[in-house]
């Protein structure tokens, strides 16, 4: 269940691809790829960037690694501090 603080943001100190970043907890980690201007999650097997399209777990283009644990949906997970977020890929997936 996703913590909520009306009216207070919390900051989530977070890694995105080795560099730290500044998101909040109520960010999705496709928001702060885009906030960092990361718009590629994903190579697809051609090796075409891949960035999120729904926005709601359907399509699947948005998946990431996230703390070592791959195929994670960036539009589906909040921010949370600590957070090990990779993006780099190999055309095979993440
Ligand atoms: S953006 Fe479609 S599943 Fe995440």
């Amino acid at each position: 269940m996703r913590e909520h603080y009306p009216g207070k943001e919390i900051i989530a100190k977070i890694w995105i691809n080795g560099s730290p970043f500044e998101a909040t907890t109520e960010m999705s980690v496709a928001a702060a790829l885009m906030r960092y201007n990361n718009m590629q999650t994903r190579q697809s097997v051609s090796g075409q960037p891949r960035f999120a399209v729904c926005g709601m777990g359907v399509c699947q283009e948005c998946r990431v690694r996230i703390n070592g644990h791959p195929h994670k949906l960036a539009c589906q997970e909040y921010c949370r501090s600590g957070m090990v977020i990779n993006t780099e890929t190999t055309g095979l997936g993440v």
